[in-house]
């Protein structure tokens, strides 16, 4: 069975196109609540909930992860520059799982994931403070062979492979090669000896697709979820995905 990590960013980008600039003041106005969001998710059945704590604070903040931390029963996994700030905020956060994203231009692949190659040594250093804080990481990246093959040397537990730009190409003639890319890169990661998870962009047409992609453990998914969320309520979105996925 594949699991489901709602990632549940844009249920407070909603809250700050509004709330931005709340002092307190305004109670129970402050609306939509992403911790009461992550609270419908996993009682809908999400295997675990996702947050992106940016630098820039676009969407989640710093209260969110304390108070998610606090009530989240499955598993918090959060999404993190590999920055000291960010590290030591985990290390005190404490969530089951961490995902190195990048951040800054020269963090990113020309695709958009982590470049391992490129932060090989901070890299290192972060999955070891991790580990021995007891804390999973996972590495955010394209599916390329030096990315992975250098997580595995890394000593990362898992990666998550970047699904964006097949996503992209879903309307287009690259759809089935940008497929068989993501393919390729779960059979090397998992011959390196990687947990495998993926995630950007899945929703619940090309789930039908991302769905027969051996051996993953675990999809991250937020946006189409969020959106879809908007309609017919946390609940229906969650089951929905979750049927779409395990069948
Ligand atoms: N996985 C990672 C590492 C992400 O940064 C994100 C958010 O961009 C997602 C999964 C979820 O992507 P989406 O919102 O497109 O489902």
């Amino acid at each position: 069975m594949i699991l489901l990590g709602v990632n549940i960013d844009h249920c407070a980008t909603l809250r700050q196109a509004r709330y931005r600039a709340a002092a307190g003041a305004e109670g129970g106005a402050v609306e939509p609540d992403p911790v009461e969001f992550a609270r419908r998710a996993e009682a809908a059945g999400a295997d675990g909930i996702t947050v992106h704590l940016r630098e820039d604070r676009r969407h989640i903040q710093e209260r969110d992860v304390w108070r998610l931390r606090e009530s989240v029963r499955t598993r918090l996994n959060l999404e993190m520059a590999c920055t000291p700030a960010m590290i030591a905020l985990a290390l005190k956060l404490k969530p089951e799982f961490v995902c190195v994203v990048p951040e800054s231009r020269e963090e990113i692949t020309t695709e958009g994931g982590l470049d391992v190659v490129g932060n090989r040594e901070r890299v290192r250093a972060c999955i070891a403070a991790m580990s021995a804080a007891g804390i999973k990481t996972s590495l955010f990246i394209d599916p390329d062979t030096p990315q992975i093959d250098l997580s595995a040397e890394l000593g990362a537990p898992f990666v998550e492979l970047h699904t964006g730009a097949y996503a992209h190409a879903c309307f287009t003639p690259r759809r089935a090669d940008e497929f068989e890319r993501l393919r390729r890169g779960v059979m090397r990661a998992r011959e390196r000896g990687l947990a495998v998870n993926a995630g950007h962009g899945i929703n619940y047409e090309n789930i039908a697709e991302v769905r027969t992609l051996p051996h993953l453990y675990e999809l991250n998914i937020g946006h189409s979820i969020v959106s879809r969320a908007v309609f017919s309520g946390v609940d229906e979105a969650v089951r929905e995905m979750k049927a779409r996925m395990n069948f």
